[in-house]
């Protein structure tokens, strides 16, 4: 059976969806074939609980991520000893655990069916990870996560659609791995197939639509210009003017909160702007193509326009 075959949610949202459902329930037909009292057995509160690939889900039926592309999505976000890594449906907590025995992160996996929250948690026991890996049963769409610094999914389309506002509010820089499922027209940053099973990897972006009064400072003295951002998630384009010059902002660049650009100003001097986001703020080094290196602050003057720029 191949795993990646298969996810289902009961109540698909789109197209995609459907396909995958029929993917995933082709690979659940052994299971939702078997005697009635045999999948009672997997009901909450089984003793001997045993999981059964393609068994029932909340949202979306259960299927492991394979170790080697587990791996790799870990890799793909550089998972390391500062991070607070969280798996939504942690389903038997492969992810949950590999984050913590091979990069020493902390991890929490979020699972709805308690049986496969003490499953993880023995599992968690054997691997000698329980003072790193944590689980809890809750509903993923229930859970506060804000606090992860890296967040893993092996959902659906639709279910990663429909956490994808709230994904799109974590603190810039937070990296999102999935297994299989895009982010509708959210594109990745980075991805990889491993044994021809796709791997995903976004990096929140923080909001920067909108406009800033730019305040650059060198040997030159201290000027100021205004600036607007348009921004479709990591995408972002802008604008400038100074006194009556309007002008455009090249190779715009925003990973995280970490914000780059170049502008030619009114002098015909070529700056490279580099900075940090923080809220209402940027701050950061320019430097001319003449060496002459300075600093800068943009200030928000309005409000800011949604990170997905009003795309699906
Ligand atoms: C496809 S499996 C992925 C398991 C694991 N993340 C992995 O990649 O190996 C999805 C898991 O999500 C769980 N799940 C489904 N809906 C959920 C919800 N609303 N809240 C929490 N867990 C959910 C299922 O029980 C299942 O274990």
């Amino acid at each position: 059976m191949n795993p990646s075959d298969t996810p289902a949610s009961p109540l698909p949202s789109s197209r995609l969806d459907r396909r995958a459902m029929l993917r995933f329930a082709a690979a659940a037909a052994p299971v939702l074939a078997m005697p009635a009292l045999a999948r009672a057995q997997q009901n909450p509160g089984t003793p001997n609980f045993v999981p059964q690939v393609g068994q029932q889900g909340k949202d979306v039926i259960w299927v492991p991520t394979p170790d080697a592309l587990v791996d790799r999505m870990l890799r793909m976000a550089q998972v390391g000893p500062n991070d607070q890594v969280v798996d939504l449906g942690s389903g038997d907590g492969k992810i949950v655990i590999a984050a913590a025995r091979d990069f020493k992160a902390r991890s929490l996996g979020v699972e709805f069916n308690p049986d496969m929250v003490a499953l993880a948690r023995r599992n968690a026991e054997k691997a000698g990870v329980q003072s790193l890996a944590r689980f809890e049963q809750g509903d993923i769409f229930k859970f506060d996560y804000s606090f992860a610094s890296v967040v893993t999914m092996y959902l659906l389309p639709g279910l990663n659609l429909k956490l994808r506002p709230t994904l799109l509010k974590m603190r810039p820089g937070t990296r999102l791995v999935t297994h299989q499922f895009t982010m509708g027209s959210w594109e990745p940053d980075d991805s990889s197939t491993v044994d021809g099973r796709p791997g995903y990897l976004w990096v929140v972006p923080a909001p920067v639509g909108g406009g800033w009064k730019l305040t650059t400072t060198d040997s030159r003295g201290t000027s100021e210009a205004s600036v607007s951002f348009s921004q479709a998630f990591q995408q972002v384009t802008g604008t400038v003017r100074m006194g009556s010059l309007d002008g455009r902002l090249r190779s715009v660049r925003l990973s995280g909160d970490r914000l780059s650009f170049e502008w030619m100003d009114d002098k015909g001097v070529l700056r490279a702007y580099d900075g940090r986001v923080a809220g209402e703020r940027i701050e950061g080094g320019c430097r001319a193509v003449d060496g002459t290196a300075g600093s800068f602050v943009a200030q928000r003057t309005g409000a800011a326009t949604p990170v997905d720029g009003g795309r699906e």
